[in-house]
C-alpha cells in the first residue's frame, strides 16, 4: 500500500531532499515522512510535542513499515531533535514556525527549512530575513479550496529588513496566490492603509 498525500503535503514533499537526515517537526499523523520513506529517504525523524499526534504518527509508520528509517521523537519545535539536513515545519501558523526556525541551534551550509504557514506568512518572511534567513524558493500548495505558499529556506547570516511587498508576496510569482493574498489585503488596508499601493 502506498501512501497518498493531498496536493498540500505533495507540493512540500517535492521540495524535500530524500538523501540526507529530515526531520518533519509537527508531524501529526506522519504521511509525509511515511511517504518521504517511500521515495527512498532513510533516516527521518517524525516529530511532535503532542502524546496524540505521537501516537498516531507510530500507528501510520508501523502500517507503511517504515520504522527502520522513519523514528518518532517529542519535542518542542527543534529544541529535543538532533542535526538534520531537511527540516520541515508545515501546517501551524507563521509565528510559531518562524519561533521554531530561529530557535535551530544546529544550522550549516547544507540546513534546508521547507516551510508551509497556515495563516501570517509575511509575519514569517519578516522574522527570517531579520534574522539572516534566505527565501530561495516558493511554490504554491492548494488544499481544499484554499491556497498555501511553501517556502524553501536556508540560513544565509545577512540580516535584513524586508518591503511590505516582499512580506507578503515573498518569491511566489504565482497569479493564483497573490490573488489570495490580495482578497486578505483588502481587509486590512481597512486598518492599514500604507498597504493600500500592495492591492495594484
Ligand atoms: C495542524 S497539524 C499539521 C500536521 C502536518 N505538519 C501537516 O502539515 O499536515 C499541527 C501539528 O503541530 C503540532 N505542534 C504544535 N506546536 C508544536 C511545537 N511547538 N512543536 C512541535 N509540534 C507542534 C501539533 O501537535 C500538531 O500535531
Amino acid at each position: 500500500m502506498s501512501v497518498k498525500l493531498d496536493p498540500r503535503l505533495l507540493t512540500i514533499a517535492e521540495m524535500v531532499r530524500t538523501d540526507g537526515k529530515i526531520c518533519d517537526v509537527g508531524t501529526d499523523h506522519a504521511l509525509l515522512p511515511c511517504y518521504l520513506y517511500e521515495q527512498g529517504a532513510k533516516n527521518i525523524i517524525a516529530s511532535d510535542v503532542n502524546d496524540g499526534p505521537l501516537k498516531s504518527a507510530e500507528a501510520t509508520i508501523l502500517q507503511y513499515g517504515a520504522q527502520n528509517c522513519v523514528r518518532v521523537m517529542k519535542s518542542d519545535g527543534l529544541r529535543s531533535i538532533p542535526p538534520c539536513d531537511d527540516i520541515i515545519v508545515a501546517g501551524m501558523g507563521g509565528e510559531l514556525i518562524a519561533r521554531i526556525v530561529t530557535e535551530c541551534a544546529f544550522i550549516t551550509e547544507n540546513t534546508r527549512f521547507i516551510l508551509q504557514p497556515m495563516t501570517k506568512a509575511e509575519i514569517l518572511r519578516r522574522t527570517l530575513y531579520e534574522n539572516g534567513f534566505e527565501i530561495l524558493e516558493e511554490r504554491t500548495a492548494e488544499s481544499s479550496g484554499k491556497t498555501y505558499t511553501v517556502m524553501l529556506v536556508r540560513f544565509s547570516g545577512t540580516k535584513t529588513n524586508i518591503s511590505d511587498e516582499f512580506a507578503f508576496f515573498g518569491k511566489n510569482t504565482d497569479e493564483v496566490y497573490r490573488s489570495s493574498v490580495k482578497e486578505r489585503l483588502k481587509k486590512l488596508v481597512r486598518s492599514n492603509e500604507a498597504l493600500k499601493p500592495l492591492l495594484k
